[in-house]
């Protein structure tokens, strides 16, 4: 059992306290936001993320998780401390680490004995060497301490899971004795652990993060040429999933990718490059590539409406993917303004993320349900794949529409079944597939 402190209650840092605390050890975990903390020390959790509420009411019952406001409290006697606060993306695409250094000071101001750091938040490549330095400047007596960054790949939605399986626990740093420690903290995950330097830690995570939006943009694009060419984009990315040098996985053909992640980091990425006078040209196009997704779909209702003034559109999902509340990037953000700037009524429905969106979309009225929301539609918008949608009564939504028009910007249906329902039915990369 070791005594840990997670810096961030964030997506990521609640679910690694929760999980680190899970497996035995003494987890406390500290957040500036003195709403958050008050919330949590009641069972309330600021997020939606299955399976956290169980595991955090469990750890904390068992006295294992605790939570705290106080630095002082939190790095007291703390032998690891892990940094998962937010690193949003700054004006030109860099890393805003200003949450970082706020955290390894007042790391560095409390730390009583010695420590290891480590990064969890995703960092640009050098942040680890800049974190010892303001750690460094910020004691007020020198006090043994070493940097590790130890990137998250968890995915919203299946975070926890994420966590317990991880596909490998990667660990840099400059001090090999202090990754091992670190490394001993993800033994019972029984993963391969990745030891290497700081740097090529932090490109590790970049570089895995930057591959898998290109997964995305390379199988839109090839949607986009299965349309003109009348192939079906599903059944292609199955074809090619079966090659284990390609796999089945980030094969998903629609609207792109949103999220806290993958927008900030190959935004990163790019940035990184660029400041070092490169021209990332892959990654500026698969930028490029996903928020053309957005606009193609607002063009292709209002091809399929004939126009969207004047008309009303249901969203299907909000969030940026299913399983989460989180609408950072999320796809619906930018189709729901660009149909209100032509003149359309939007309406929405979403499981869990209406709340957060309500905020984000004072336009768009909420509805307490696909059919209520589908009641006296011209079309519907399928934006997030929740699996509720998946067996929607059709042949009720159909009834409820003005006009039978469904888009989907997931790919959930089958165009044939559509088309023999009577829908005026448009994917993304749909090409014939009548079979
Ligand atoms: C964040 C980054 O976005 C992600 O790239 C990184 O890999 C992990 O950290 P996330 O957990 O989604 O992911 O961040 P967010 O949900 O914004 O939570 C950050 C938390 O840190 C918030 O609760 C915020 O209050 C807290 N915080 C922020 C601090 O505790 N101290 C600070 O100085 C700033
Ligand atoms: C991602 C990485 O998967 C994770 O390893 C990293 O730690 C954080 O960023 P996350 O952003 O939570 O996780 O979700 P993910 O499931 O990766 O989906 C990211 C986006 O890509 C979503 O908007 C999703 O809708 C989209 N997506 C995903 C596709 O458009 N097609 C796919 O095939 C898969």
């Amino acid at each position: 059992m070791k005594k840990i402190c997670v810096v961030g209650v964030g997506y990521v840092g609640l679910v690694t306290g929760a999980c680190f605390a899970d497996l035995g050890n003494s987890v406390i975990a500290l957040d500036v936001d003195e709403e958050r903390i008050e919330n949590l020390k009641k069972g309330i959790l600021p997020i939606y993320e299955p399976g956290l509420e169980e595991l955090v009411e469990r750890n904390v019952r068992s006295g294992r998780l605790t939570f705290t406001t106080s630095y002082k409290e939190a790095v007291d006697g703390t032998e690891f401390a892990f940094i998962a606060v937010g690193t949003p993306s700054g004006v030109n695409g860099e890393a805003d680490l200003q949450y970082v250094a706020s955290a390894a000071t007042s790391i560095a101001e409390t730390m009583t004995g010695p420590m290891i750091i480590i990064n969890k938040s995703t960092v640009p490549v050098g942040t680890g060497d800049w974190v010892a330095d303001i750690v460094k400047r910020a004691q007020p007596e020198p006090v043994d301490f070493w940097v590790v960054s130890c990137p998250e790949f968890l995915r919203e939605g299946s975070a926890i899971g994420d966590f317990m399986s991880p596909h490998r626990t990667v660990l840099g740093s400059l001090h090999h004795e202090a990754a091992e420690k670190v490394a001993q903290l993800h033994l019972p995950l029984r993963a391969p652990i990745v030891i290497t330097d700081l740097r090529t830690a932090e490109m590790i995570k970049y570089a895995s993060n930057a591959f898998l939006a290109t997964k995305i943009s390379f199988i839109n694009e090839v949607a986009n040429i299965c349309e003109a060419l009348g192939a079906d984009v599903k059944e292609v990315a199955v074809g090619m999933g079966y090659d284990k040098r390609i796999g089945p996985m980030f094969l998903d053909a629609g609207l792109g990718w949103g999220g806290s992640c993958f927008p900030k980091d190959v935004l990163a990425l790019a940035y990184m490059a660029e400041e070092k006078g490169l021209n990332p040209r892959i990654l500026n196009s698969v930028m490029d590539i996903n928020y053309e997704r957005r606009k193609e779909a607002v063009a292709l209702i209002e091809a399929m409406t004939e126009g969207v003034n004047g008309k009303t559109i249901g969203l299907l999902g909000l969030a940026f993917k299913p399983n989460t509340d989180d609408m950072r990037d999320a796809a619906s953000v930018d189709i729901a303004q660009e149909l209100t700037a032509a003149g359309a009524k939007v309406r929405a429905f979403d499981p869990v993320a209406m709340d957060v969106a309500g905020a984000l979309l004072p336009a768009v009225e909420m509805c307490p349900d696909p059919y209520t929301m589908s009641q006296g539609c011209d079309a519907l918008m399928v934006i997030t794949e929740w699996n509720e949608f998946k067996q929607l009564d059709l042949e009720k939504i159909k009834g409820l529409l003005n006009s039978p028009v469904i888009f989907d910007g997931r790919n959930i249906y089958e165009p044939a079944v559509m088309s023999a329902m009577g829908f005026k039915y448009r994917g993304m990369g749909r090409g014939f597939n009548g079979r």
